[in-house]
Order: C-alpha cells, then sequence, then structure tokens
C-alpha cells in the first residue's frame, strides 16, 4: 500500500511550509488541499456564480482545472484552467471565497477523489484541515500542528508587514481567535484532530526542528 503522512491543522500552524519540506526530504509527493479549495473559489469568481447558487459551485468544482508544475522546486506553480494563477491564489479574497465554498458538503464531496488521486507511489504528504479525519482516514502516518494563537498572530503579522499591509497584531489575534471557534464549530467538517494523530506544537520552535519530529515519526 502506498503511505500517507496527513498533516491538518489551524491555518497559522505552518502546515504548509512544514509539509512541503517532509514531503521533499522523503521524496514523496506533496497535496496541497488548500490550493484546491483556493483554486475552485477563483474560478468561481472568474465565471461570476453567486455563491449560493450551489449547483452551479459544484459544477464549478468538477470543471475547474487543477495543475501543480514543479512541486518541489523552489518556486511551484499551479495553474487554474491554464492559467498561473499562483499569486492570486494566496491573496485574502482567494482565501475568503476558499473557506466560504469549502462550507459546502457537496463541494467538498466533489473534490474528495481529487485529492484521493494523489495517493501515488512511493508515498504522499496531504496537507489540510480534513486530510486525516475524512481524505485519507486509513493513512499510516497523521500529524495534527498546533500552535498557539498568539503566535499565530505573530506570524501572520509578519507575513503582512512584509507586504506592506498595515493591520495590528491585536486586530489579527482577534481575527485568529473568531476564525478557530468558526472552524471549530462548523457543521461541515470541523477542523479536530484524527484520533490516532499525533499533536505537533510548533509554538516557539524551528522549522527544521518541526521537520524533524514529523520525520521522526514516519522513519523511526
Ligand atoms: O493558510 P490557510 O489555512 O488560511 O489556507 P489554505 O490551507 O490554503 O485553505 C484555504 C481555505 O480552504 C481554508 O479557509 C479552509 O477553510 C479551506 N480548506 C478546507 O476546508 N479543507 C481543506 N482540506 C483545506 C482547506
Amino acid at each position: 500500500a502506498v503511505p500517507v503522512l496527513t498533516i491538518d491543522g489551524p491555518s497559522g500552524s505552518g502546515k504548509g511550509t512544514i509539509s512541503r519540506a517532509v514531503a521533499a526530504r522523503l521524496g514523496w509527493h506533496y497535496l496541497d488541499s488548500g490550493a484546491l479549495y483556493r483554486a475552485v473559489g477563483l474560478a468561481a469568481g472568474w465565471a461570476d456564480i453567486d455563491f449560493s447558487d450551489h449547483a452551479a459551485l459544484v459544477r464549478c468544482t468538477f470543471d475547474t482545472r487543477v495543475e501543480f508544475v514543479g512541486e518541489g522546486s523552489e518556486e511551484p506553480r499551479v495553474l487554474v484552467n491554464g492559467t498561473d494563477a499562483t499569486p492570486e491564489l494566496r491573496t485574502e479574497i482567494t482565501g475568503a471565497a476558499a473557506s466560504a465554498i469549502a462550507a459546502i458538503p457537496e463541494v467538498r464531496a466533489a473534490l474528495r477523489d481529487r485529492q484521493r488521486a494523489f495517493r501515488q507511489l512511493p508515498g504522499l504528504v496531504a496537507d489540510g484541515r480534513d486530510m486525516g479525519t475524512v481524505i485519507f482516514p486509513e493513512a499510516r502516518y497523521k500529524v495534527f500542528l498546533t500552535a498557539s494563537a498568539e503566535e499565530r498572530a505573530e506570524r501572520r503579522y509578519k507575513q503582512l508587514k512584509e507586504k506592506g499591509v498595515s493591520v495590528t497584531l491585536a486586530g489579527l489575534l482577534r481575527e485568529i481567535l473568531a476564525r478557530d471557534a468558526r472552524d471549530a464549530q462548523r457543521a461541515v467538517a470541523p477542523l479536530r484532530p484524527a484520533e490516532d494523530a499525533v499533536l505537533v506544537d510548533t509554538t516557539g520552535t524551528p522549522v527544521d526542528v518541526v521537520v524533524q519530529r514529523v520525520l521522526d515519526l514516519v522513519v523511526p
């Protein structure tokens, strides 16, 4: 069987960075499930779909082509319907669209098989919110990454300041706490660790130390 390592956690927990680094070290494939939700959110916006029209959103989910190019390289790109949408995918607007469509059960179901198709030899690192609970419940290795809300707010603050966005740390912390509560309480795919997941707290821990801790679970 193809080994799968699922890495779930809230935004700002360092999932993306850690998952990519672990996949590179193992030489395994990498699934950025958030990018799929973002791509559908973006494509739905391009097509001017009304976000209350769930049937149209489901059609859009099936119709949207997403290609990951140069995964594992310095500059991985994501093509949405053939167009390089890498920078657009990371914007706050796309994030909000992704989180809106991610709350629709039929959209999540429509993305299920596509996510499972990433399970290929020699192995897969799957990054998201429900990788260990819903998409790959049978995964051999499961990690749930956490970090204190304060630390996640600080990471976000640094990222936004680099981009020249003016925000306050206190405001970001409030947003993160509100989003955590929403993510944990939402009816569909609430964010929670799988029962058999190993909890890894990244608060105050450098990236390479977290990467090693996760690798130790896979290659004892
Ligand atoms: O960095 P952040 O967690 O904000 O973004 P992301 O991982 O790219 O995911 C974007 C949005 O898609 C999040 O707001 C999640 O609500 C949603 N998502 C999800 O519901 N399930 C997944 N497996 C991945 C993302």
